[in-house]
């Protein structure tokens, strides 16, 4: 068994969901659909997220969004990636029929593609703490488990990680995850290991620490450098999913 199967991995409860373990599968668009999902989780990741599923999408019952949010009975967790800038369409949804299978919102404050950010989806919402926790506060009125997945800010030089983890946490969120690279780098170049170890240090719930882990060496330096609670893997686990299995010891 390898390092970080022997001391950091461990299982979680988030609120009242047990979760095998804290290495999760990223959502990816076009790629985390439930063959895929069902692959991670039997080599031991925690969860596994479906795609980002446009809110107004799922409302209009528009056959790609209804699709990316189904779910297998075999799946552990069933964990939605939601995306969208209106808290008022989030609690719509989170209060309907629509959501009945599922029993982990994650919250997508963290896509930088620009036309979604000039939307007001994804990565604006870190710097629009209002609506941000009011989307945050909908989900939640569901009563299903709900994160949001960020980042540390749109460049190197931004640090707004703190105020907006604060945020999330006050706004009753259970967990954060932090895509360590700043938005103008999308998913290429270093990752800003502090800035995930901020969020850490101020906030109570746990964080989940992504971006560049590509080996069992990677996913160890991440938790000793950031001191999250676990590790959400994208591309590797598309590469070879056997990652997770190392990673678990599963
Ligand atoms: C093709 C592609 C699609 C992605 N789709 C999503 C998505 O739907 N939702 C999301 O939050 N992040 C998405 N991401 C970002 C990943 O979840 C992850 O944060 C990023 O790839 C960094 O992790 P990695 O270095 O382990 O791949 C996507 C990334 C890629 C490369």
């Amino acid at each position: 068994m390898g390092v970080f199967a022997e001391q950091y991995c461990r299982r979680m409860i988030v609120a009242g969901i047990y979760v095998q373990s804290n290495v999760f599968l990223a959502p990816i668009t076009g790629y985390t659909d439930i063959a895929f999902r069902l692959l991670a989780e039997s080599y031991g990741a925690g969860v596994a997220f479906t795609e980002m599923v446009y809110v107004e999408d799922l409302l209009r019952g528009r056959r790609r969004a209804v699709e990316s949010a189904r779910f297998d009975a075999q799946e552990p967790v069933r964990a939605l990636q939601l995306i969208g800038g209106d808290p008022s369409l989030f609690r719509l949804l989170c209060g309907s029929p629509l959501l009945s299978d599922v029993e982990w919102i994650d919250i997508n404050m963290g896509c930088a593609i620009p036309e979604i950010v000039r939307s007001g989806r994804g990565y604006a919402l870190v710097h629009d703490l209002q609506r941000a926790s009011g989307i945050i506060e909908a989900c939640k009125s569901s009563g299903k488990a709900v994160s949001v997945k960020c980042r540390p800010g749109m460049d190197v030089k931004e640090r707004s990680i703190q105020a907006f983890a604060r945020m999330c946490e006050d706004a009753g969120a259970d967990l954060l995850t932090v895509h360590g690279r700043p938005g103008n780098q999308l998913h290429e170049g270093p990752v800003l290991y502090d800035s995930i170890a901020d969020a850490k240090a101020c906030i109570s719930i746990p964080v989940i620490a992504n971006g560049g882990i590509f080996s069992e060496e990677d996913a160890v330096a991440m938790m000793r450098q950031t001191g999250a609670d676990g590790v959400m893997i994208g591309r590797r686990g598309l590469e070879d999913s056997r990652i997770f299995a190392a990673l678990t010891g599963l």
